[in-house]
């Protein structure tokens, strides 16, 4: 009898012709209502598989190489919604991190929170700083949470704050560049996105990442969030690698005058 050994088929990147994997993928996780309700189903369920997707996400990033994955989870426009959702919307945010923060810290993802923290409920704001400080000593994935986000509204944070430098005589007005700005962002000692993705069909940012996104690239799947399968995740990655960066100047291999 011989003994024979079975080896897990892993496909690498370059297996599924991934060239280059983006160092930053952002993803605007979109449709869990839609995708509730063609089901007839309550909203709300939308958002508790949405979290399933949500945890394939992290792990499918790690196993592609990407370095930072941010994670639009609740806008400051989200509080407008209907009571009831946005404490559901809460309370599974509070069960994810409960829940998942020991596997992520030995998964050596190290969490970052960004969004505005004003006005937020202690308990939240215990956990999400939590959340930052178990994990700071990890060095793998960056997850990036973006929670009660508003790109406009960060602009409006870091305008006050390089005010406060200007009143103080640390900073002159003429010298503001975009590095002080940039430093003064939530996303400060963060890389710009390099592939934002948008699931559920719409074609919009919403309000997400603004300043940051000035170079990245789009990628708007139909595809609602709960249903956004590794195989998706590919799809974007696979699409990313095959665009032109420029960045205003010209291609590598442009010819002519
Ligand atoms: C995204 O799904 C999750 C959050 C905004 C919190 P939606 O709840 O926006 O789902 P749709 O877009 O209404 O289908
Ligand atoms: C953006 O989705 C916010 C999140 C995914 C957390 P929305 O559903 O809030 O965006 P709009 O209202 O369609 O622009
Ligand atoms: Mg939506």
């Amino acid at each position: 009898m011989t003994a024979t050994v079975e080896f897990e088929a892993v496909d690498t990147n370059s297996d599924i012709g991934l060239l280059s994997v983006p160092r930053h993928v952002a993803i605007i996780m979109d449709g869990n209502g839609r995708w509730a309700q063609r089901r007839g189903l309550p909203r709300t369920e939308g958002h508790r598989r949405g979290v399933k997707t949500l945890r394939e996400a992290v792990k499918h990033a790690q196993k592609r190489g990407i370095s930072y994955l941010t994670l639009f989870s609740f806008s400051s426009e989200n509080w407008s919604r209907p009571q009831q959702e946005v404490s559901f919307l809460m309370a599974l945010l509070r069960r994810f991190v409960y829940d998942d923060l020991k596997d992520l810290v030995k998964a050596n993802v190290k969490v970052r929170v960004i969004g505005s923290k004003e006005n937020l409920d202690k308990s939240m704001l215990t956990l999400l700083n939590d959340a930052e400080q178990k994990t700071a000593h990890c060095t793998g994935l960056v997850l990036v949470i973006a929670f009660n986000y508003g790109a406009r509204d960060e602009y409006v944070r870091a305008a006050r704050k390089l005010a406060e430098r200007v009143e103080a005589g640390e900073l002159k007005a003429a010298d503001i560049g975009e590095d002080d700005v940039s430093a003064c962002l939530d996303t400060h000692e963060m890389p710009d996105p390099d592939l934002i993705v948008r699931t559920g069909g719409e074609q919009r940012l919403s309000n997400f990442l603004l300043w940051q996104a000035a170079y990245a690239e789009f990628y708007f799947a139909p595809t609602p969030w709960p249903e956004f399968d590794s195989g998706a995740f590919d799809d974007a990655l696979l699409a990313f690698s095959n665009r032109d960066r420029r960045y205003g100047g010209l291609s590598s291999d442009a010819t002519g005058t």
